[in-house]
């Protein structure tokens, strides 16, 4: 794809990466991703963000295109420091030595630690305006939606906002750059994939950052990836605004880890009684088979969790031991949770997990089941009724 046409003077000149498997090296990207930047070519010429560094000579090109005869660039605005957008500005500086790095004090704190470069940084704070011509550019600090020195810049003339990661997904642009020409409706899974292992630790931010956004009027958002949101921006805002207020729907994921299936037994009646009682959103993960990129998914996007695990070196299994980190880590909030369990002699797995839930802003639903060695009728019996009751809660 050449650049395209996203507003007045405005190009995307991103990149699809359909090579990198893991994401920061840990989330799995079977569907690719896009680093979207954007040129504004007016009388000065702006580039909002960068690439990866694996795809520089691709995107350069683009830039060339979208900047036209102009042959130059005026400033880089740098709205996130991550190095999948940061990651060629050093190259790109090599291309255009009279370029102006444009970021608020905390990009250039980053800048100089990345790349050591201090020389030519505009600092910029929050309200702050660069006029380009017609178009010009006002600045907004939103702060960990996704690091420190995260901002967004809103272009007056064209009502377009350069909303860095907010609003992004994982997921390549197969052939369409906007909402709509792209099927939507199959991105939502990504989006909250991307939501909830990339933002979603910051909720609190976004939520801030969504009320101070709303005075803005916004005909397109443009973020670091995924389509640009054209026909209907507002639907993004809403699925950033319910994922970020912790508003889950009616549904249970059951997530457990068994070595010798003595605890998967206990998952199967977990699951049947959820079901008994009505519920049809069950999904299962079974760890480490599932990636904690998707298990962290699904307990975002359901209300009811149910976790089991049997005991392993006195404590949770290792591979649900990572689980319960990274909902601690990511701040996984107002859930309805039920626990089971095995062990062979001192126990400890269990335990683990419900000094997780104690310590968390999660709701725990009786009864916790929690079997030795091999779980009794009577205690698949309760695993039965802990489904039932969890799958009564969140309907
Ligand atoms: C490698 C290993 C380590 C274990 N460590 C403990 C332990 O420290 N304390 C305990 O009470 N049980 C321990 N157990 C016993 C298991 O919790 C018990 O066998 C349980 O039934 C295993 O459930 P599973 O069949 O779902 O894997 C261990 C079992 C295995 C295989
Ligand atoms: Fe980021
Ligand atoms: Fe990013």
């Amino acid at each position: 794809m050449g650049p395209t046409q996203i507003a007045d003077h405005t190009f995307w000149v991103g990149v699809n990466d359909r090579e990198t498997d893991l994401f920061e090296s840990v989330w799995p990207i079977p569907r690719g991703i896009s680093y979207n930047a954007y040129v504004i070519a007016d009388e000065k010429v702006a580039l909002v963000d960068t690439v990866k560094s694996n795809s520089f000579d691709t995107f350069i090109e683009k830039v060339r295109h979208g900047i036209g005869s102009r042959g130059k660039v005026d400033y880089l605005i740098v709205n996130h420091m991550e190095p999948d957008h940061s990651g060629v500005i050093r190259r790109l500086l090599d291309c255009y030595p009279d370029l102006k790095i444009v970021g608020n004090k905390k990009t250039a704190a980053l800048l100089d630690a990345f790349y050591g470069i201090s020389e030519n940084v505009h600092v910029v704070t929050d309200g702050d305006t660069l006029r380009l011509g017609s178009h010009t550019l006002q600045f907004h600090l939103t702060p960990m939606v996704h690091w420190p020195e995260t901002m967004m810049t809103y272009d007056m003339h064209t009502k377009v906002l350069f909303a860095g990661d907010a609003f992004g997904t994982f997921g390549a642009l197969d052939g369409g750059v906007f909402d709509d020409e792209v099927d939507v409706d199959y991105y939502d899974d990504e989006i909250l994939r991307y939501f909830s292992n990339i933002v979603g630790k910051y909720s609190k931010m976004v939520q801030k950052a969504l009320g101070k956004l709303s005075g803005l009027d916004i005909a397109e958002i443009a973020s670091t990836h995924g389509p640009v949101w054209r026909e209907h921006p507002e639907r993004i805002v809403s699925i950033y605004d319910k994922w970020s207020a912790q508003e889950p729907d009616p549904g249970l994921v059951i997530v457990y880890g068994s070595m010798y299936r003595n605890t998967e037994c206990m998952m199967e009646h977990v699951a049947k009684g959820a079901v008994e009682a009505g519920l049809k959103d069950v999904r299962v993960h079974n760890v480490p088979r599932s990636h904690l990129s998707y298990v962290l998914r699904d307990a975002w996007r359901y209300q009811g969790l149910v976790l089991g695990t049997p005991t392993y070196d006195a404590g949770i299994f290792p591979p649900m031991d990572a689980v319960v980190r990274l909902l601690e880590e990511k701040r996984l909030a107002k859930r309805t949770v039920g626990l089971f369990g095995t062990y062979g002699w001192s126990g400890g797995g269990v335990k683990g997990l419900r000094a997780f839930v104690e310590g968390a802003d999660l709701e725990l639903v009786e009864p916790v089941v929690e079997a030795c060695c091999s779980a009794t009728e009577e205690q698949l019996d309760s695993c039965r009724e802990l489904g039932r009751c969890i799958a009564q809660r969140v309907m």
